[in-house]
């Protein structure tokens, strides 16, 4: 493994700042893990591993070693009459995995198409879109335990997947390296029998009836979310953003009626612990969508996004997403929490 020296993050970051990393190294075998902890592990500098950059905000430099994990390969295990279990390197682009269980007819996935980012952290941050989380589908994820360099198993079930939240942002924070994710999937005559849909979420089933679709599989409930997506949200490979900058609030139930009397009109959502407003609209109501201050900005469709138009840095992002912060708690008493890891 070659390691570089002062290496430019700009490409690996979707926000697209040009950061640089003291040193920088990719992984493309598992095996070359434990030698490269073995050197860089437990020294004086700290050490980020790197997915996709697709979740991050760098406001510096990052004065340590920046470990990129590029293991690929998608495995079908066991395809049985009642789940398709297909693994995955944690380097492979999570689009191009849904794509290809989509095409293999592998239902469960759909609704998490075109979400940037690599398949490592998709159990880490639990991603999830229109209904679905892809920890409802994680069978078990292989991973190396940083303080060891050894190889360990974990289930879904012992992941403690919640609402962009798993053990790997808890107990297990920054002590394991991803190497492979294993998914219980829908099998394809289940999903040809229509088995599994999740339409029910946003604009799913408006947007099947704009494309003409009146009997959907998994094929088409992609192509709707893809369309969704695209039009809702910035590409991050021509505007630098990282997706949902904060995460939904929850709140208990006697805010939110609190909040109702005044604002009539507050979207709400039923949570397993309490009451979901989208962030979205707190954001919106405090006047925030669209606007630009330089080239950091708010999106115009969905202001959950900051986006870079150019030559933003990370610090003039950090500092709205403090201001939007400070005029949501001073207008509804609510505290946003970034979704984003700030480094
Ligand atoms: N809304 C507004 N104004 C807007 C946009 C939205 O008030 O300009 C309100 C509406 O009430 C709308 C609600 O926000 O019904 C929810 O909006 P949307 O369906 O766009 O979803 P979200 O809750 O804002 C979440 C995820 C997204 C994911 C979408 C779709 C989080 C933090 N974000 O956003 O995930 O794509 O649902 O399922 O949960 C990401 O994590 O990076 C991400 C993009």
């Amino acid at each position: 493994m070659t390691i570089h020296e002062n290496y430019s993050l700009r490409k690996l970051n979707t926000f697209g700042f040009d950061v640089r990393a003291a040193r920088f190294g990719e992984i493309r075998s598992a095996e070359e893990i434990p030698l490269f902890l073995e050197k860089f592990y437990r020294q004086e500098e700290p050490l980020l591993i790197l997915g996709g950059g697709s979740n991050l905000l760098f406001t510096r430099d990052f004065p340590g070693t920046v470990l990129r994990i590029s293991l690929g390969g998608i495995t079908l295990v066991e395809e049985g009459e009642k789940e398709v279990v297909v693994s995955a390197g944690a380097g492979v682009i999570w689009d191009d995995f849904v794509a290809y269980c989509v095409s293999n007819g592998w239902g469960g996935l759909e609704n998490l198409s075109l979400i940037p980012g690599l398949v490592g952290s998709t159990p880490i941050q639990n991603i999830g879109a229109y209904g679905m989380e892809a920890g409802e589908t994680v069978r078990e994820v292989r991973y190396t335990e940083m303080e060891t360099g050894r190889q360990q198993v974990i289930s879904g079930t012992q992941c403690r997947f919640g609402y962009r939240n798993s053990i790997f942002k808890h107990e297990l924070k920054e002590k394991t390296i991803v190497t492979e994710v294993v998914f219980n999937l829908i099998p394809k005559k289940a999903t040809e029998a229509r088995e599994g849909l999740k339409l029910d979420y946003g604009h799913i089933r408006k947007e099947l009836e704009i494309m003409g679709v009146s009997d959907p599989g998994i094929r088409e409930v992609r192509e709707a979310v893809c369309r969704i997506r695209r039009s809702k949200l910035p590409d991050p490979a021509v505007t630098g953003n990282a997706g949902s900058f904060f995460k939904n609030p929850v709140v208990t139930a006697e805010k939110a009626d609190t909040l109702r009397s005044g604002y009539d009109c507050m979207p709400s959502f039923a949570d397993p612990n309490g009451i979901k407003i989208p962030a979205a609209w707190l954001i919106e109501q405090c006047g925030w969508k669209g606007k630009r201050f330089g080239d950091a900005g708010v999106h115009i469709n969905q202001p959950l996004v900051l986006v870079n138009y150019g030559q933003a840095t990370g610090q003039q992002i950090l500092q709205l997403s403090e201001q939007i912060r400070r005029s949501v708690l001073d207008k509804f008493g609510i505290t946003l929490e970034s979704e984003v890891v700030i480094i």
